[in-house]
């Protein structure tokens, strides 16, 4: 048992003990270290200022390389980078001189206050690691989650599109894995627990351990990737006694494809993340790899998983509604073994879950569309990209020669929980897919619904929103349908 944190930053060792491995990563930086590089704007996943990288050993002992990947360092508390190596903007120079990206930014004037720039540049490493130039679309897409408030993005960009790859060195060879990975997975092996005045953090090894634990303190708050937690702890006062980290848990970190009856279904394990799942379905599913290219940004799917997003019971979430209408379903475990809910049936009010407090998510059940259904996935917000959505849908539609056979029909934001919408499902069966038979459904969902206003949205918003994604559904898809034919 292990009472100490295992937290490689640049390269160095660090064994944290005690309220340090309490606190965000930026504040053990900053604070404890007086790496200041790293800067604090937002606190809460927004702005991408503590960008840093994040280096796991990978769970197939046969790879010999960690594995980068960008994320913010204000929603990762110190707990949750056990057995990792971080870099940061600090550890990107290599023998006293700038690297490429940093030379870029300055030859392009990329930066005038400077403070968004160390996020800038850690997250501009990320996406040049491989060595290769990148479009000025992709540079675009992976500063997603990185805003500046004064220099403006274009001699950001052209600074992106301007890095001299020439003398790149990748975080491989600033930082052999080898000089690391073993100790690594060795301190990985041990159940770390740490107790400071009251407060008790636990990573364990396993299922059984963390369910174990989880029933011998029933108000223990599982954490994944923090990105719900942390924001709730940085931001909302939340301060748990008892804090469990999945991080360490062997078996939960693969993705497996299966048939059954004819249909596909992706096995999530639920220590995968969002960007892993992103990867995964490029080509299987262009409706779910949509869902989760609007979703926050690429820092945050590289920590968030899927398990956190249904088990946070967020009426917006974004990757349920596709759950609920494509039968989904979750595999729990307890200590009285595994069982499975259907998504449909996982939530019982307001971030309520038909779970036991010894339960986690373990695994969850992501089936894939028929050659011959229409599945649509809508998500409402006030920007495309890292933001959370006012009101989101999900359609599937078995159709036979423009007939409905088969209808699932789900939206979200509009009552306390997820909905599927039964009276509308049966309405568009045995209809035609018509403008007529979508109009007439939109002014029915309309009636089946509850919404409520919030900062995000009005309720009237919401109600005109449930029945006109109806007509936008019809044009995207059940015109071309018809065309098909
Ligand atoms: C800047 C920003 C942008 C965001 N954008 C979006 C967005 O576009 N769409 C969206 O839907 N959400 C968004 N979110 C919310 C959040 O990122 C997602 O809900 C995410 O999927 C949570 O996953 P996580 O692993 O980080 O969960 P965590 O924060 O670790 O946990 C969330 C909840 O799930 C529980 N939990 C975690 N793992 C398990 C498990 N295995 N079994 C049981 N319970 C578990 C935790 O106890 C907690 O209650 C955003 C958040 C931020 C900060
Ligand atoms: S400080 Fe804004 S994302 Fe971390
Ligand atoms: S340079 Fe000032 S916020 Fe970007």
């Amino acid at each position: 048992m292990r009472d100490y944190i295992l937290l490689f930053i640049n390269g160095r060792e660090h064994r944290i003990s005690g309220a340090n491995a309490f606190i965000p990563v930026t504040d053990y930086l900053r604070g404890e270290l007086g790496s200041c590089g790293t800067k604090v704007v937002c606190a809460e996943g927004d702005c991408g200022a503590c960008t840093v990288m994040l280096g796991r050993p990978p769970e197939d002992a046969k790879a010999e390389k960690l594995e980068y990947k960008p994320v913010n360092s204000c929603i990762q508390y110190v707990f949750q980078l056990d057995c990792s190596h971080i870099v940061t903007v600090e550890g990107l120079k290599l023998n006293g001189k700038l690297n490429p990206v940093q030379q870029s930014m300055v030859e392009c004037h990329g930066a005038q206050c400077g403070y968004c720039t160390p996020g800038f540049v850690v997250a501009m490493c990320s996406m040049f690691d491989q060595g290769k130039p990148l479009s000025e679309w992709e540079i675009r897409d992976g500063l997603v989650g990185n805003l500046c408030r004064c220099t403006g993005y274009e001699p950001i960009v052209r600074a992106g599109l301007s890095v001299d790859l020439e003398d790149w060195s990748s975080f491989e060879t600033l930082y052999p894995s080898s000089k690391m990975i073993k100790q690594l997975r060795e301190a990985r092996r041990q159940t770390a627990h740490i107790k400071v005045d009251g407060k008790e953090l636990y990573i364990p090894t396993d299922v059984k351990g963390a369910c174990e634990y989880k029933s011998k303190n029933a108000e223990t708050m599982m954490v994944s990737g923090g990105t719900d937690v942390s924001v709730n702890m940085n931001k909302r006062g939340l301060v748990p006694d008892r804090l469990l980290s999945t991080g360490n848990i062997e078996g939960l970190s693969q993705i497996v494809r299966q048939t059954e009856n004819g249909r596909e279904i992706l096995q999530v394990g639920a220590r995968v993340t969002l960007a892993e799942i992103e990867q995964y379905i490029s080509g299987l599913n262009d409706e779910l790899k949509y869902i989760l290219w609007v979703f926050g940004s690429p820092q945050i799917r590289h920590a968030a998983t899927l398990a956190g997003n249904i088990a946070n019971g967020s009426p917006i979430a974004d990757t349920p509604p596709y759950l609920f209408v494509m039968d989904g379903e979750i595999e729990v475990t307890g200590t009285n073994g595994k069982r499975k809910i259907k998504m449909t049936e996982l939530y019982k009010g307001y971030k309520k879950l038909a779970m036991q407090s010894d339960e986690m998510i373990t695994r969850i059940f992501v089936p894939l569309p028929l050659k011959n259904e229409i599945v649509k996935l809508y998500k409402i917000s006030r920007r495309q990209h890292l933001d959370i959505s006012s009101f989101t849908a999900a359609f599937r539609l078995s159709v036979e020669k423009g007939r409905i056979v088969d209808a699932s029909i789900a939206y979200g934001g509009v009552a306390p929980v997820i909905m599927r919408l039964p009276k509308v499902e049966e309405y568009l069966k045995g209809k035609m897919l018509s403008l007529a038979t979508c109009t007439e459904a939109g002014k029915i969902a309309r009636d089946e619904v509850t919404p409520i206003s919030d900062v995000r949205g009005s309720k009237d918003y919401r109600l005109q929103l449930a029945e006109n994604i109806f007509i936008k559904f019809y044009h995207e898809t059940a015109e071309r349908e018809l065309v098909c034919q």
